[in-house]
């Protein structure tokens, strides 16, 4: 097998195919600040209404929400598969003999408890028959909980993709969003048993396996997918990815701002403050979640870090437990250039290819170089003259 370097690993490792994702000019990629899911779950019916409301796709969510850390759909998905992974061990180099990548095939029973574990709570009960804040000696503190929202990541090292004897699953060119060709597929289902995000699911009526679309007839259009656009916690960013620095002005329009995109920037520059989920897997996930400040760092280290021995230069801390320490610190304490793009989460359903954050005012311009969002960071308040109504 090529070996292939996995930069959210810092390492090579083997993958199936040869190729170069970071020459792509555009990468679909998201941004979600976990802080401000509220778990309502409009982005999991918008996606639904629109994309899996047919024959055979009654259990498909492409997006759901669960409840951290007991929550999970299928059941348990990520403990599953972590406990099967040896120390450093992605799930191409755990593959066993005569398969592409480690994974398993998750069960009818499964699936049919998308909502369990939803809003139960980790840690000490207080000792009191009701909750009391009592910040001396922290025992309100002790219990907590957090919202995941998941969905296909479009990875760089799709597992799916890997996995599929037919090659029925692809990148596309123009932004890397990986689709699965339903005349070709034949229903071996590799891909359900690979994706360790367990996104593709089987249709048990027309015989072949569906996978999340990445919303792409709204990106050809220049809009952000509906799990975004609907989501009424402005939780997430949709944008390129690949758009670093040295970019030039989209759309050739000078009068844009050139160089990079506010998800590149949230995920890549060195102020890191969007991480993926569960890198060592290996696949490359291209959804960046900004992390719950209020939960045990060990508890995201696990999830959010590659959780390796190793020492890392490109991580803020000397340990990857200390590296969440300040993520989560950033992201409770954001710089006032991230605390411009976070305006930008929910500000238009057009999607945003460059920005600029200059003093207390953000802009963004799609891909064609139009403006799109010109905001200040507070919205502007009018006074008017003359004396308040009261009802005395
Ligand atoms: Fe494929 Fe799963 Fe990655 Fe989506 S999340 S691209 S289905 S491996
Ligand atoms: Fe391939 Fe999955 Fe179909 S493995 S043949 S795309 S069921």
């Amino acid at each position: 097998m090529p070996e292939t370097y996995n930069p959210q690993l810092g390492r090579e490792h083997s993958y199936p195919y040869e190729h170069q994702e970071e020459e792509r000019d555009w990468h679909w990629g998201m941004i979600i600040n976990i802080n401000r899911c509220i778990n309502c779950n409009t982005c999991s019916f918008a996606c639904k209404s629109t994309w899996t409301s047919g024959e055979g796709e009654e259990y498909m969510w492409w997006m759901n929400v669960e409840t951290e850390p007991y929550g999970g759909y299928p059941m348990g998905w990520d403990m599953r598969l972590l406990d099967d992974l040896g120390q450093d061990e992605t799930i191409f180099e755990a593959a066993e003999e005569g398969e592409r990548v480690k994974g398993y095939v998750a069960q009818k029973e499964e699936w049919e408890y998308p909502a369990l574990g939803d809003d139960q709570v980790h840690g000490e009960y207080p000792t009191g028959d009701v909750v009391e804040s009592d910040l001396e000696n922290d025992e309100y503190h002790d219990m907590w909980q957090f919202y995941l929202p998941r969905l296909c990541n479009h990875c760089k090292n799709p597992a799916c993709l890997a996995a599929c004897p037919r090659k029925a699953i692809y990148k596309r060119e123009e932004d890397g969003i990986v689709l699965l060709d339903q005349e070709r597929c034949r229903g071996y289902r590799k891909c359900v048993k690979s994706c360790p995000y367990h996104k593709p699911m089987y249709n048990p009526e027309t015989g072949v396996s569906e996978k999340p679309v990445g919303c792409f007839p709204r990106i050809e259009e220049g809009n952000v997918p509906r799990c975004v656009s609907s989501c009424i916690g402005k939780t997430r960013l949709h944008g390129n990815i690949n758009r670093g620095p040295d970019a030039g002005h989209p759309g050739g329009n000078a009068s844009a701002a050139a160089g990079r995109s506010p998800v590149n920037y949230l995920a890549k520059s060195d102020e890191k403050i969007a991480l993926p989920l569960y890198p060592q897997f290996g696949t490359r996930p291209q959804v960046f979640y900004m992390p719950p400040y209020h939960v045990p760092p060990e508890f995201l280290t696990q999830m959010f870090t590659p959780n390796t021995d190793e020492k890392r230069n490109d991580w803020p801390g000397d340990t990857f437990e200390e590296s969440i320490k300040i993520v989560q610190d950033r992201v409770r304490n954001p710089s006032h250039h991230t605390l411009g793009i976070l305006q930008l989460f929910g500000a238009t359903t057009r999607l945003i290819e460059t920005y600029t954050v200059k003093e207390h005012r953000v802009k963004g311009w799609d891909r064609k170089g139009n403006k799109v969002v010109d905001m200040p960071f507070e919205e502007e308040m009018e006074v008017r003259e003359g004396e308040m109504w009261t009802n005395q």
